[in-house]
C-alpha cells in the first residue's frame, strides 16, 4: 500500500532506457512510484534500488500494455496518481510492406491505444481533482513522416498532436500535459527496432539520464513539449521550412 502524503507517479516502460531514468529522477525527488513493464527482474531491481536510496515506496506491476486487460490491470493496481508518465513504446525499422503485420498493429496498440487509454483515464481523474501532471513520450520522429519507419513515425505524430491538444484543453484545470520528444538515445529501443547507430546518430545521441532530467523539469514547469539536446532543438523549425517532397527522401535515407 503506497502512502498518501507523498506525490505518486505511474511510469510505464520503466524496465529499461528512458522510463527507468525518469523513474530514477522522480524517485530522487521523493515520489512514491508505480513502475510497470513486462519484465519482472529489471523492475524489481529498480524498485529495490530506489526504495533503499530514497526511502520511497515502489510498487511493481507486470503488464503487457498491448492488451486492453493489461492496461486495465495497471489502472486497478495504481489507484490514484499525481503524475502519469506514458513512456512505454517501441518501433520497427523497415519497409512497411515487408514488416510483420502483427508487430505493426501491436506498435499502434502500445504507442497509441494504451497511451490514450491511460491519459484519458487519468486526465479525467486529475481534472476532477484540479491537479496532476501527464508526460507523454513522443519523439522527434513525430514532426515529419518517416519512410522506413512509417508506422512508428505516425504513432509519434499522433502522440505529439494528441498531447498538444490535451495541453490546451486541460490548462485551466491545473493539469499539465507535456510531450517529450527525444532524438537518438542509446537504449533497448535500437535492438528491438533493428537499428544500428552510425557515426551521425552517435554524435547526436543524448544520454537517457539527461533526457529524463530535461523531461521531468519540463513536466514540472507545465511546458507543452520538450526536445532534449541542442542538436535536436532546431528540427521542428527545419521541418516547417522544408517541403514534404524534400523531407521524404532525406528522412528515408536517415532511417535506412
Ligand atoms: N531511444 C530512442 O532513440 C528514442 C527516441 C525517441 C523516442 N523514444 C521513445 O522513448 C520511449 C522509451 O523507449 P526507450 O528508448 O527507453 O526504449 P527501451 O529501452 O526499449 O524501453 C521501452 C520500454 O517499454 C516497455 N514495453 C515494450 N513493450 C511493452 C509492452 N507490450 N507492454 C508494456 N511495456 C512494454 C519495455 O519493457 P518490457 O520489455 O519489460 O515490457 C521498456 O521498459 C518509447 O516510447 C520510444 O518510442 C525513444
Amino acid at each position: 500500500m503506497i502512502s498518501k502524503q507523498r506525490e505518486r507517479a505511474l511510469v510505464t516502460g520503466a524496465s529499461s532506457g528512458i522510463g527507468r531514468e525518469i523513474a530514477r529522477v522522480l524517485g530522487a525527488q521523493g515520489c512514491d512510484l508505480v513502475i510497470t513493464a513486462r519484465r519482472r527482474a529489471p523492475l524489481e531491481a529498480l524498485a529495490e534500488e530506489l526504495a533503499s536510496a530514497h526511502g520511497i515506496e515502489v510498487k511493481v506491476v507486470i503488464s503487457d500494455l498491448t492488451d486492453e486487460v493489461g492496461v486495465e490491470n495497471v489502472i486497478k493496481e495504481s489507484d490514484e496518481v499525481d503524475i502519469l508518465v506514458n513512456n512505454a513504446g517501441f518501433g520497427f525499422m523497415g519497409q512497411h510492406a515487408n514488416l510483420d503485420q502483427a508487430g505493426q498493429l501491436n506498435m499502434i496498440d502500445l504507442n497509441v491505444r494504451a497511451l490514450t487509454h491511460l491519459a484519458r483515464h487519468y486526465s479525467a481523474v486529475m481534472k476532477a481533482r484540479g491537479s496532476g501532471r501527464i508526460l507523454n513520450v513522443a519523439s522527434v520522429a513525430g514532426y515529419q513522416p518517416g519512410p522506413n519507419m512509417a508506422v512508428y513515425c505516425a504513432t509519434k505524430a499522433y502522440v505529439l498532436s494528441y498531447t498538444r491538444a490535451l495541453h490546451a484543453e486541460l490548462k485551466r484545470s491545473k493539469v499539465s500535459v507535456t510531450a517529450l520528444c527525444p532524438g537518438f538515445v542509446a537504449t533497448g529501443f535500437q535492438e528491438v527496432a533493428g537499428i544500428e547507430f552510425g557515426k551521425l546518430e552517435m554524435a547526436g545521441a543524448v544520454p537517457a539520464s539527461s533526457v529524463a532530467k530535461a523531461a521531468v523539469k519540463a513536466m514540472r514547469r507545465g511546458r507543452r513539449e520538450v526536445i532534449p539536446g541542442w542538436m535536436n532543438k532546431g528540427l521542428p523549425l527545419l521541418v516547417r521550412m522544408t517541403p514534404v517532397r524534400l523531407q521524404l527522401p532525406v528522412v528515408g535515407r536517415l532511417l535506412s
